[in-house]
């Protein structure tokens, strides 16, 4: 496994590349903005395709780089089910797993330092976002935090197997990895005897604001990408006028989400399933989408809420694939509009 930790002085974030090999696919968790450029470096050091980038929760000390990425890369945005930020390309739930070429991470919901905190676990490391930090845990006394829900988060966290390197989110003294059974034995806060001693702890801390937070937060809400140049351009359609296509012999309908989120939230009957990921060879000549379009279909992608099916609408159209549109919103916008399901 390619394994990369990198270091933001300015906030004391710690991001983490994966990836199962050169030439293969990567995966990024909680990038900085101001680090994008030394990412995409990396990237093309390493020869890594960048496929996603997940934050473990909406940041308040630095400004995401989620969106920045997904521009300049095409990769898929990922976040929590509960986060408040506008728009990302894909959400996540308990019991997910994070995929990409060659890895699986599990997904654990573990709330507390905010209500869409999340842990990945990926083999023998664990990467913890601010619920578990070295010697210390994440505050809880803002962005809808709670220290008891926390509590019981990290009563989950200290059941993975006691070798298990934990990676956080942040350090500010210095370290960069420990085990499960090293915070279990030297965590001050995990001495706590139950919620309520550690709900009592964590009230008594009196921290300050970050210095970010006034401008983060805010800015780390706003990561959508604007679909409206897709929509200026004619390439869009609503929901509700997707209705009307639907079942159209000239129409070919792509759900380009992953399994995993097919069988979660249902699919619009008769489309076809060709992931995202797979989009390049799919609209390349001789690609599945490639020949549909050449037999004179219309090719309406959909996705999620509408972030790739955008992406994969410029991606078609920049090949002379120029049938293809998309569904503005994508299945959370059907839902809402009362489409069909199976
Ligand atoms: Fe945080």
């Amino acid at each position: 496994m390619i394994f990369r930790q990198l270091f933001d002085s300015v906030s004391s974030t710690y991001s983490y590349v994966l990836a199962s090999r050169r030439g293969g696919e990567a995966l990024i968790i909680d990038p900085v903005l101001e680090k994008v450029d030394r990412y995409l470096k990396l990237m093309e050091e390493l020869d890594l395709k960048l496929v996603k980038a997940v934050d473990t929760h909406l940041h308040a000390d630095h400004i995401t780089g989620l969106g920045a990425l997904r521009d300049r890369t095409h990769c898929v945005t990922v976040m929590g089910d509960e986060s408040k930020v506008d728009v990302v390309s894909m959400r996540i739930a308990e019991g997910d797993r994070l995929t990409i070429e060659g890895l699986s991470l599990d997904v654990l919901y573990t709330p507390g330092h905010t209500d869409d905190s999340y842990s990945f676990v990926a083999g023998d490391r664990v990467f913890t976002g601010d619920t578990l930090l070295i010697r210390g845990t994440g505050r809880t006394d803002f962005q809808n935090g709670d220290a008891r829900a926390q509590w019981e988060s990290l009563q989950r966290l200290l059941r993975l197997p006691e070798e298990t390197l934990v990676y956080p989110g942040h350090d500010y003294k210095g370290d960069t990895v420990s085990t499960i059974a090293e915070e279990k034995r030297f965590n001050p806060r995990l001495k706590a005897r139950d919620a309520d001693e550690y709900a009592a702890l964590m009230a008594s801390l009196n921290l300050p604001n970050p210095k970010m937070m006034d401008v983060a937060v805010p800015a780390n809400i706003h990561q959508g990408l604007h679909q409206e140049e897709v929509a200026r351009r004619g390439w869009a359609f609503s929901a509700e006028e997707a209705k009307a296509l639907i079942g159209r012999a000239g129409v070919a309908l792509i759900d380009l989400r992953e399994k995993g989120e097919r069988e979660r939230k249902g699919a619009i009957p008769g489309s076809l399933h060709a992931p995202y990921a797979d989009l390049m060879d799919n609209i390349d000549k001789g690609g599945l989408i490639h020949e549909l379009a050449m037999s004179g279909k219309t090719i309406l992608f959909y996705c999620a809420f509408g972030e790739r099916s955008a992406m994969a609408v410029q991606a078609a159209q920049d090949k002379g694939l120029t049938s293809a549109r998309h569904i503005e919103g994508g299945m959370a916008a059907w839902t809402k509009a009362g489409g069909e399901r199976r």
